[in-house]
């Protein structure tokens, strides 16, 4: 896919996740560039229907970015069970297994995915894989990064601490933790993975999300239109 066929792409799954939204809900707002464009278009509605909602912001980005917008924003304190959640994924395989993380905001997007009682997925067509593979991140508490590497290798998986791109060093998630990044030649079996990953002491949180298949839907866009996908 070209840059501005996924860049429509991108933006065709966003906006029509936004046609999920109604009137009272508390959304969880996921992070990352797809969810954007979900964010426009729920500003939009706000704006010309009067929708009456709130969002829960899974990074501090979604947060500024939601401000700019103009959505209301919630906490969990106030609102722990959610009515909609919608996110990105770097990867969607056919169970709706994720990989997500490539924004390191994974810890708060699986505690909003958890939280709430739906949960739909935006991502352009080539995020949807037949089989999960390559980068896992975890997010990892400094103090363990060097055990919690060691452990990564005994489970297959070649692990590397995120550096920045705009910071020399680590990248310093929301919650003041690394990211490793952990490389696996396959993943045959994500679930099994997930918890042994999240095992690891000192792993706050694993990129792979398994436990929410029920309650997922995918809406895959391509330049041309989207696919709103359920499970079978
Ligand atoms: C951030 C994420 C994102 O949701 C995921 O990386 C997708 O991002 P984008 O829509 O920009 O491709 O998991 O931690």
């Amino acid at each position: 896919m070209k840059a501005t066929e996924k860049e429509k792409a991108k933006r065709n799954a966003g906006r029509r996740a936004a046609e999920f939204v109604r009137d009272g809900m508390v959304l969880g707002l996921g992070t990352g560039s797809t969810t954007y464009h979900f964010m426009v278009r729920l500003a939009e509605r706000i704006g010309s229907e009067g929708l009456s909602v709130a969002g829960v912001p899974t990074s501090i980005q979604t947060a500024i970015r939601a401000r700019e917008l103009f959505i209301p924003l919630a906490t969990l304190d106030d609102h722990p069970r959610l009515d909609l959640a919608v996110d990105g994924a770097d990867q969607a395989d056919r169970d709706f297994h994720l990989i997500k993380g490539r924004g390191a905001a994974l810890t708060r997007e699986k505690v909003v995915a958890a939280a709430a009682a739906r949960l739909v997925i935006v991502a352009d067509l080539e995020k949807c894989v037949e089989r999960l593979s390559g980068t896992v991140p975890l997010e990892v508490i400094p103090f363990a990064a060097a055990p919690a590497m060691i452990a990564v290798r005994e489970l297959g998986g070649e692990p590397a601490v995120r550096e920045g791109r705009a910071k020399d060093g680590p990248v310093i998630t929301d919650n003041g933790n690394y990211i490793v990044d952990c490389t696996f030649s396959a993943i045959p079996d994500p679930a099994g993975l997930e918890e042994e990953l999240t095992l690891i002491p000192g792993v706050l949180e694993c990129g792979l999300f398994c436990r929410y298949v029920q309650k997922t839907t995918l809406v895959a866009g391509s330049a041309e239109g989207t696919r709103v996908i359920e499970k079978r």
